[in-house]
């Protein structure tokens, strides 16, 4: 029968030979010779990994703690340059949120992050488990951090057949039973590395886990078919148009949205039409003859899939139309920090536009 000491010992064993080197992570023997994690660049790494993948992040991370190496450097930076070095990363309110906690951190805390959960758990856009994490990973508390990946780990290691997320309470206790008083910061990078390069979700790599022999789903013979997924409802579909206007020099129209709503307070092209909470703007930006493109622009949101119709005009006037709007060199367009749906736009649009402007001319 294994104990949680059994555990905990083959799992920071395993880890202490194979834990990945991640730029904001202080590797075990660091740990070991008292080096400490920095609790800004924890947070910051695990802002950015519920937003996406390990590969993608490391980039984003470097840009971040370059341009801000401390918290107090990103409180002190305008929201518009935090925006812009999230471009790519999605959900905007993620980055508003994390300036807002920068904030919080450096005027309310005097630059130094809280060290308890409750504490963590008061700042802007810190949720449980970020909190959790931040707690284990900077401060050395035994927190339970449970992500994705330690929902499949705990799911096979006590075979946890109930489907995910009604097995949610389930996991949790799993994952907070485990949770080791000694070297709780590393533990919790353990389970969640076993995941990600180990108990992967198709082919688990069961021969080489540390938890091979007391891992009940292995044991049954069942461990790639773990955890169980209630069906997902399906993503709604919602329409939206964009307005690609080209004038006499070569440039084009684009423009800061507003705050609120999804993209809120990036530069795109004109247009709307894919925030249900935001009242639909579908008007151009100005009077003009303009042509659907016949182009449709497919990207997938969290929570709907969205079909963007691009209408196009080569405009006579050049001049701003209002203050959020910005003529941009059409050589500098795909190097402005867009959101990944307005590359797209303009990779299919402009293509069309010039088709389209071709054949005017041809036809006089
Ligand atoms: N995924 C999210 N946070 C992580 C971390 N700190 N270590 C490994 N994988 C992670």
């Amino acid at each position: 029968m294994w104990k949680n000491k059994n555990f905990n010992d083959s799992l920071l064993e395993w880890y202490d030979r194979q834990a990945r080197a991640l730029p904001w992570r202080v590797s075990p023997s660091s740990r070991r010779e008292g080096v400490a994690p920095d609790p800004y660049r924890v947070w910051l790494s695990e802002v950015m990994l519920q937003q996406t993948t390990v590969a993608t992040v490391h980039a984003y991370f470097d840009k971040f703690v370059t341009l801000w190496p401390t918290v107090d450097n990103l409180a002190a930076a305008p929201i518009d340059e935090v925006l812009t070095a999230w471009a790519g990363l999605g959900y905007y309110a993620r980055a508003r949120n994390l300036h807002k906690c920068a904030i919080a951190v450096s005027t309310e805390h005097g630059g130094r992050f809280p060290d308890t959960v409750e504490g963590l758990l008061a700042l802007p856009g810190v949720g449980p488990y970020t909190a959790a994490a931040i707690a284990a990973i900077a401060f050395d508390h035994p927190a339970a951090v449970v992500d994705g990946n330690v929902e499949r780990v705990m799911s096979r290691l006590f075979q946890i057949e109930t489907p995910l997320p009604d097995s949610k309470p389930e996991i949790a206790a799993a994952a907070a039973r485990l949770t080791p008083d000694t070297r709780p910061g590393d533990y919790a990078q353990a389970v969640m590395d076993l995941g990600a390069t180990v108990c992967s979700p198709r082919n688990p790599a069961c021969g080489v886990c540390p938890w091979l022999t007391p891992c009940q789903a292995r044991r049954s013979g069942i461990a790639a078919q773990l955890p169980r997924k209630k069906p997902k409802p399906e993503k709604p579909t919602r329409q939206g148009r964009a307005y690609l206007a080209l004038d006499g020099a070569g440039r084009v129209l684009l423009r800061r949205r507003p705050d609120k709503g999804l993209l809120g307070g990036m530069v795109g092209l004109p247009g709307g039409g894919w925030s249900a909470d935001v009242p639909v703007e579908l008007a151009p930006p100005f009077e003009a003859a303009w042509i659907d493109l016949d182009v449709e622009v497919r990207h997938t949101f969290t929570h709907f899939h969205l079909k963007l119709q691009i209408h196009g005009v080569l405009a006579g006037h050049a001049a701003p139309l209002t203050k959020e709007d910005l003529w941009t060199p059409r050589g500098e367009v795909m190097n402005t920090a867009l959101p990944t749906l307005m590359k797209k736009a303009l990779k299919l649009g402009l293509p069309a536009l010039d088709h389209l402007i071709t054949e005017q001319r041809r036809l006089g």
